[in-house]
């Protein structure tokens, strides 16, 4: 048996001690120590309200605040924080402007790495007057993103009575200028279902195409009925007869119908809503007319249809139509308090909220119909009881927003704001 070595006193307390041993309590002294802290760092986590930590709107590390801001400006995003209650916006360059139909320009806006959409997206177009006004996203979803020009394709019909947006459109916008737009965003999603029938009227096929294609991609059955004042004024229809088999008189006649006004009169919505299938889902998307006309003809269809329909104009029972966004005789004033911007607001009697609030506080609010259909001056509310007077938003969406254009507090009640 080998003799015990002697330790040097200077190594501690003397004695037959085996060689390396005060190192190893060394290290088991920090290794407990080490073990004991995680522990507790563990405990508080799992304790602590800040972990999950909350999202931000830019990373404080990692990155860093300077790095993601080019890194936006880079992507064409603005590098500033958007003001309250203005979303995100991206400058985008018109590279191509075409006549796709009689009275119908489509726009194709490249950008880098733009945000990717779904079937019925669209995108908030703001015009060089300033004016912002809605269009629905009509090319590939893919051109988001490629890298050999990302882009968005929309499409604009001249409404020559209308609000002068379209005519800006027409008028003011050519290929080269730049333009800014936000979104997409989507209020008319394709949800999944074993079959389609489509139903679209004139521009009304700029939200639909997309949603045909993905249909034919996915190998889900779908019908369409494309009606319009002429075959010359429907925009698209070469693509949507391809993409059905052959033409309405070929091979494609089973999947799609085509309704020229000056041949072939009104659209039979009833002949279509009975020939589709037991529970498809149905979407529409026209001028009113043809959307309220499919809506009442629904419940004499196969089972179980449901309707999916998107309006850039308001319903005829909608607020416009019950006095406007000004409002009833019978409102009173109220104050809105603005949280993140620290005012408060009166909203007199007779005055929409987003008029006072663009009056006494924020100039720049974005807004685009003010009757309560395009969604673009939603807001959401911190506390308060809303008088919800819109047709758009969803029960889950009133839970905490409303659509400040039309809405109001109830009486009694104010209201304080996400701005
Ligand atoms: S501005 Fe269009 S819903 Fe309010």
């Amino acid at each position: 048996m080998p003799a015990p070595v002697r330790v040097p006193s200077s190594a501690g307390r003397g004695g037959p001690l085996r060689p390396g041993l005060p190192r190893l309590r060394t290290v088991l002294t920090v290794a407990g120590t080490a073990l004991v802290v995680q522990r507790a760092l563990r405990r508080r986590i799992r304790r602590s309200p800040l972990w999950p930590l909350p999202a931000l709107e830019q990373p404080i590390s990692g990155r860093g605040r300077e790095a993601a801001r080019r890194s936006a400006q880079a992507n064409g995003l603005d590098g500033a924080q958007p003001a309250p209650g203005q979303p995100a916006a991206l400058r985008l360059r018109v590279a191509e402007r075409t006549e796709v139909a009689d009275g119908v320009v489509a726009l194709r806006l490249e950008g880098e790495r733009l945000p990717v959409w779904e079937p019925g997206a669209h995108l908030d177009l703001v015009l060089p007057s300033g004016a912002v006004r809605q269009y629905s996203l009509c090319g590939e979803p893919a051109d988001a993103v490629r890298a050999d020009g990302a882009s968005y394709t929309l499409a604009v019909r001249l409404i020559e009575d209308g609000r002068g947006g379209s005519r800006e459109a027409h008028e003011v916008l050519r290929a080269g200028m730049t333009v800014e737009v936000r979104g997409p965003r989507n209020r008319f999603p394709l949800e999944d279902c074993h079959a389609y029938l489509f139903v679209a009227g004139g521009i009304g096929i700029t939200p639909i195409l997309p949603m045909v294609r993905q249909a034919e991609a996915e190998g889900v059955p779908w019908r369409l009925v494309y009606a319009g004042r002429s075959r010359a004024s429907m925009p698209f229809l070469a693509e949507v007869e391809k993409l059905a088999g052959g033409g309405a008189g070929g091979a494609g006649g089973e999947r799609l119908t085509v309704v020229a006004e000056d041949v072939d009169g009104r659209p039979d919505l009833a002949a279509a809503l009975a020939d589709a299938p037991p529970h498809a889902a149905v979407y529409c998307c026209g001028p009113e007319p043809l959307m309220d006309a499919v809506a009442d003809l629904l419940p004499d269809g196969p089972a179980g249809l449901t309707l999916h329909t998107e309006r850039f104009a308001p319903t005829a029972t909608g607020p416009a139509a019950a006095g406007g966004a000004d409002g009833a005789s019978d409102d009173v004033a109220f104050a809105v308090e603005l949280r993140r911007t620290g005012r408060t607001v009166t909203v007199p009697a007779g005055t929409s909220v987003l008029r006072a609030i663009r009056e006494q506080a924020l100039p720049d609010l974005a807004y685009s119909c003010e009757e309560g259909f395009c969604g673009t001056c939603q807001q959401r509310v911190l506390a308060g009881e809303v008088d919800h007077r819109d047709a758009l938003l969803t029960d889950a969406e009133r839970d905490d927003s409303l659509l400040i254009c039309v809405s109001r507090a109830k009486r009694g009640s104010g209201l304080v704001l996400d701005l």
